[in-house]
């Protein structure tokens, strides 16, 4: 049927499960479909909202859409909408941000309430009814299992020669009755090509035919390549010490700047055979998988440039072997992580002396994206690399504070530190060395000296010795800027 129809079919008030993650593999149609009609009958007088639940990002077209309408009234577990963060941060949209691992547990526990409807993506429906998933898996499998009712959207621009690139494992359960998930390296496949769907639950299926909407691939700035630089001379002294082996352990990491400089460093360094347990797939991850670099990548999504994406598709053949799409409660699990010994890799807002990290909020009250999958990969990450500019707006706000304004990943869970100014390895020492280690090699010139005399006076204050603070100056580098628009 017509997405138009189909979005006839959601009730007000619903909880629809989208498939999407990082922009792949969200349903195009239906969600601007149902944006339009929540836009007729709130021109009416009859606002109507619904609940939306997705692997992570997704797109204009589905997150955009419906928050311009004013159509989301709770939104999980990751958004980077500008939209969105607009509503979320005026008060207007509920927002649960939730480890990317955790949220199918969530769902089967039954914490989130009742899944109504799924609305999910395939390349195609095979004739048996099994699905060829599309660009990425996300919650996918939890989303048909848990809904009542499910939409299918078949998109023809979603290549059919993906088929055999998914691994959807069918072998998940609540604890008590969890067992051991036989992954031991990135490249296992432990599952099926295909997702399953009963098929007296699919209320329609609409063809759709248009890419996933990618964004274009921003090379490297100086900033980024010479905090990449910092990480890969860290490698390289690793391997030296005997604490790393040559082809490295699996590497996890974010999108981004920061993220693309690191992978072409290392595409362009002596590396061989690598392997990636990661949650998306990027431009440099193909380059890399193209060169050798990289041997295998396990993920549960695509990130890729509209560039990279064509010679994806022209060369889908040479790729599908190395690279393992899993639903998000695998490519994310943090059993795993733990196991493989992944190097996670993902970015901060802010970083304070003692190592704690703050990756969502700005100014400690506004959401930024989320957490994502970082927690996931962080604290169970074999080494964690958190890595930012020195600074941000123009030289104004420090990423390095007193004390950060939020707390996503504590000083327990974070291994390294870096900046373009340099990297603080943080393994093994007491808060009070991890201050000065940080100060020293992460802080900009601009801020050096202040954060040092911060330091010093908490030490000098007579408080607890332990971690030292003034707690009346901690968040006044944040009243500051916003007070005065500098720290
Ligand atoms: N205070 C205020 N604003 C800050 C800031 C700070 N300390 N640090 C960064 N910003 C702003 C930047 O100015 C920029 O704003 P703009 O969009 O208006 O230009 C924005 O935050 C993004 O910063 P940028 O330096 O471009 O970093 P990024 O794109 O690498 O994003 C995070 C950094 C932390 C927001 C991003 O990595 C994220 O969302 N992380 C959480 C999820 C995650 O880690 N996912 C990967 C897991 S697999």
């Amino acid at each position: 049927m017509s997405a138009e129809q189909a979005a006839e079919l959601i009730p007000a008030g619903a909880t629809i499960g989208m498939s999407g993650f990082t922009g792949a593999g969200y349903p195009k149609a239906v969600p601007k479909a149902l944006a339009e009609r929540i836009g007729k009958l709130r021109d009416a007088g009859l606002p109507m909202r619904v609940n939306i639940w997705t692997g992570a990002s997704t797109a204009p077209e589905l997150d955009g859409a419906l928050a311009e309408v004013d159509g989301i009234n709770m939104r999980l577990p990751f958004q980077s909408d500008a939209i969105c963060r607009k509503q979320i941060n005026e008060g207007q949209m509920q927002y649960v941000d939730i480890h990317l691992s955790e949220v199918s547990q969530y769902a089967w526990s039954g914490f989130l309430g009742k899944l109504d409807i799924a609305v999910i993506e395939v390349a195609a429906i095979l004739e048996d009814g099994r699905l060829i998933p599309s660009s990425s898996i996300g919650n996918n499998k939890t989303w048909i299992e848990q809904a009542d009712k499910v939409i299918l959207e078949v998109n023809d621009k979603q290549s059919l020669k993906m088929e055999g690139m998914h691994d959807v494992y069918y072998g998940t359960a609540l604890p008590p009755n969890r067992r051991p998930i036989m992954l031991t390296k990135p490249s296992d496949r432990i599952g099926e090509n295909y997702l399953h769907c009963p098929l007296e639950k699919v209320i329609a299926v609409v063809e759709t035919s248009s890419p996933d909407r990618n964004s274009a691939f921003t090379p490297p700035d100086q900033t980024s390549a010479r905090i990449a630089e910092h990480i890969l001379n860290f490698f390289a002294d690793e391997i030296k010490q005997g604490r790393l082996p040559e082809q490295l352990l699996p590497i996890q990491s974010g999108v981004g700047n920061i993220a693309n400089a690191v992978l072409e460093g290392l595409n362009s360094g002596p590396y061989k055979n690598l392997s990636a347990f990661t949650e998306v797939i990027q431009d440099g991850m193909l380059k890399m998988l193209k060169s050798g670099t990289l041997e295998v990548a396990s993920a549960t999504a695509f990130s890729l440039s509209p560039d990279a994406l064509e010679e994806f598709n022209e060369n889908i053949d040479f790729y599908r072997d190395k690279i393992i799409l899993r639903q998000q409660d695998i490519s994310n699990n943090p059993e795993l992580a733990r196991r493989l010994g992944v190097i996670a890799m993902n970015g901060l807002i802010e970083a304070d002396i003692y190592g704690n990290v703050n990756s969502t909020h700005i100014m400690g009250t506004r959401m930024m994206n989320g957490i994502g999958g970082s927690g996931d990969f962080a604290r169970n990450g074999y080494l964690s690399i958190f890595m930012t500019p020195s600074t941000a707006k123009q030289g104004a706000i420090s990423a390095i504070v007193p004390m950060v304004s939020h707390v996503d990943h504590t000083e327990h869970d974070v291994k390294i530190i870096v900046t373009e100014q340099g990297l603080a390895d943080l393994r093994g020492l007491s808060p009070k060395q991890r201050a000065k280690c940080i100060i020293e090699n992460c802080a900009h010139p601009d801020f050096k000296d202040r954060l040092l005399d911060y330091y010093e006076r908490a030490c000098a204050s007579g408080r607890g010795m332990h971690t030292p603070h003034l707690l009346e100056e901690a968040l006044s580098w944040h009243v500051n800027f916003e007070q005065n628009g500098k720290m």
